[in-house]
């Protein structure tokens, strides 16, 4: 385990079988379409990828970056796109795929950005939920989801903290000493 971190959440194996079961369920609701998966990076890359590669159903991928954490473990609360999709949404069916959903504020944004785009459907997929962070009228509807986790800041599997950690193969809690010292 790196030394940053607090303890694992998800082992490699979990983080697995949680990605399994999303495609699972993703196959069974696009059998007549080819969907976009919509992958926002920079954090929600690893898994997109992954992602793509247990579907048996055929798939497009399409890239677009949002910004509102910076190198805070707080989020802003404004977002900011950085790198808008190449492909035209227009007809399709499109899958938001997100590393996490915390207080929604980007994807919130995101998918009122992307209905102006005229998709056929626009559904959104994380693999992980905090729990305890949004009140019920902040709620959004979260189509696809690997796991419910505590209201902790995690890293790993794609998730960072100024740009590190991404590449832990596992999700673990950072240590508060990591951010706190700063
Ligand atoms: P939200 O808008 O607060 O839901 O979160 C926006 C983005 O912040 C997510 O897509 C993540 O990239 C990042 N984020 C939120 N919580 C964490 C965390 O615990 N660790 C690392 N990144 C996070
Ligand atoms: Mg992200």
């Amino acid at each position: 385990m790196h030394k940053d971190v607090e303890r694992i959440l998800l082992t490699e194996q979990q983080i697995d079988d949680k990605v399994k079961d999303i495609a699972a369920q993703i196959d069974e609701d696009y059998k007549n379409t080819v969907p976009v998966l919509l992958c926002i990076l920079n954090g929600a890359a690893v898994f997109a990828v992954d992602l793509m590669r247990k579907l048996k159903i055929d798939t497009e991928i399409d890239f677009m970056q949002a910004s509102s954490y910076e190198d805070n473990v707080i989020s802003k609360g404004t977002v900011t796109i950085l790198k808008n999709t190449k492909i035209s949404l227009e007809g399709r069916d499109v899958i938001i795929v997100d590393d996490i959903a915390d207080t929604c504020v980007t994807l919130t944004y995101l998918l009122d950005k992307l209905k102006g785009y005229n998709p056929k459907s626009i559904k959104s997929c994380v693999l992980l939920n905090k729990l305890d962070v949004r009140k019920p009228q902040e709620d959004i509807k979260i189509d696809y989801k690997g796991a419910d986790i505590p209201n902790e800041f995690v890293v790993g599997y794609g998730l960072d903290y100024a740009n590190k950690y991404r590449d832990l193969p596992y999700i673990g809690i950072l240590k508060k000493s990591v951010y706190e010292r700063k």
